[in-house]
């Protein structure tokens, strides 16, 4: 088992109806709060109830409500503009992945002293050029999107529309001081919305899962458990989208998944990184980037570490072993994995997103400027040269 040094400060707030608490835990922060939220409406209900809770509190409040996803950092930068002439001593994100990331960078670019935000961004993972944020405004984050786990994390994911890139920061200052997650928030997300939320939370774990270190049967019984827990959960929330315990599994899962217990000791494959230049260069969201990714990566990794792949197809897809050898029941979960996410309305395949054989070559040298090492390849276990990860985007066509 490897070592470790896990921190996490965040003060998490769980559970239906929790929502109501909001006013409280703000006023406990600060009294001019700059509220960070999406503007078309899917969150309107929940930001009005906000506004009322946070009045009642005694909170002042200014809501920037221009969050797209994959926020880029030009918006971030009118936010960090607004938030200063408001006076802001705290922040609030509220939605998805996308609104809470741009709060954590806004939060972090109101005190940001080293000249464009750009350059809190790890534009490149050997960019040590890097200069993360050092402090922040405050933090209360409520999402209403089961998926990135960054109400419980110290990242934020961050594009550039002029550069066209996306990538992340990384500060001990993006915690939270607080995460409010309430599950009836939940409610209203579109099938597709929550299934592609599902598929992230999965890939945050599967990623750690299979790229890590073979013994460990903590670390391992809970990997499998949570992406158990989601496979159960996802088509009962598909089916009946008020099921309370069933999103609020969804919510925990989430962030459970990514808050830093499902990867002590271990580093993750690089299929994040290819999922961001799918989603920079071709449109495609975050969740459905990575169930593209992810079936194609495993069956090109399977044979390396066929016992594991056997339990994931045992534990997570609940495919009987009886009879089978770890390399049948590998291409078995496998197989079942990507069905699963088909049936609950995720495209698999490039295709799918009207992405050829041509395109490939581009994602690659996407993918190269932003994330391999200085030695050529990309971190994974075992590492990825510029022709295996050709391959594995070839078996995602
Ligand atoms: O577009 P509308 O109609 O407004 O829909 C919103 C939003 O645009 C909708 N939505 C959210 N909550 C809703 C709702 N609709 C109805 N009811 C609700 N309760 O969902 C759309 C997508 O939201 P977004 O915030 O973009 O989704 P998600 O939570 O999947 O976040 C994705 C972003 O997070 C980054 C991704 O790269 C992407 O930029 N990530 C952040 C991470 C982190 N901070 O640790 C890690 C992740 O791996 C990920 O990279
Ligand atoms: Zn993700």
């Amino acid at each position: 088992m490897n070592g470790f040094t896990y921190h996490n400060p965040v003060k998490v707030v769980f559970g239906n109806g929790t929502f109501a608490q909001a006013g409280e835990e703000a006023a406990k922060l600060g009294k001019r709060a700059f509220v960070v939220s999406y503007g078309d409406g899917s969150v309107a209900g929940t930001l009005a109830r906000l506004a009322e809770l946070l009045d009642a509190a005694g909170v002042a409040s200014e809501q920037f409500l221009e969050v797209v996803p994959n926020p880029p950092i030009e918006m971030v930068a009118r936010g960090v503009e607004r938030a200063k002439a408001f006076g802001a001593d705290f922040v609030i994100g509220i939605g998805g992945g996308s609104a809470m990331d741009a709060a954590k960078a806004v939060a972090a670019g109101v005190l940001y002293t080293h000249g464009d935000l750009w350059n809190m961004v790890y534009a490149s993972h050997s960019n040590v050029t890097a200069q993360p944020p050092e402090s922040a405004l405050p933090l209360l984050l409520i999402p209403t999107l089961p998926a990135t786990g960054s109400e419980m994390n110290m990242c934020s994911v961050v594009s550039s529309t002029t550069r066209g890139k996306k990538s992340y920061i990384w500060a001990d200052c993006l915690f939270a001081k607080t995460a409010i997650l309430d599950p009836e928030l939940t409610y209203t997300l579109p099938p597709f919305q929550t299934a592609c939320g599902s598929v992230d939370a999965i890939s945050h774990v599967l990623e750690i899962y299979i790229n890590g270190q073979d013994k460990s049967d903590l670390l391992h019984e809970w990997q499998l458990g949570l992406m158990r827990t989601i496979v159960e959960n996802l088509p009962v929330v598909l089916k009946n989208p008020t099921d309370p315990d069933a999103r609020a599994e969804l919510m925990w899962c989430a962030t459970c998944g990514l808050n830093g217990w499902a990867s002590p000791g271990d580093a993750w494959t690089p299929m994040h990184q290819v999922g961001h230049v799918l989603t920079s260069r071709h449109g495609i969201n975050h969740g459905s980037s990575l169930a593209i990714v992810m079936p194609a990566w495993m069956d090109y990794h399977k044979a390396l570490k066929p016992a594991r792949y056997a339990a994931f197809a045992r534990k997570v897809m609940g495919i009987c072993g009886d009879g089978k050898t770890d390399a049948q029941l590998a291409d078995e979960g496998i197989a079942a994995f990507r069905a699963f996410i088909k049936e609950c309305g995720v495209p698999t395949t490039l295709s799918e997103k009207g992405v050829t054989e041509a395109d490939i070559p581009g994602i690659v040298e996407g993918v190269k400027s932003v994330s391999f090492n200085a030695d050529g390849v990309l971190s994974s276990n075992p590492p990825v040269t510029a022709e295996a990860l050709a391959e594995i985007l070839k078996k995602a066509l």
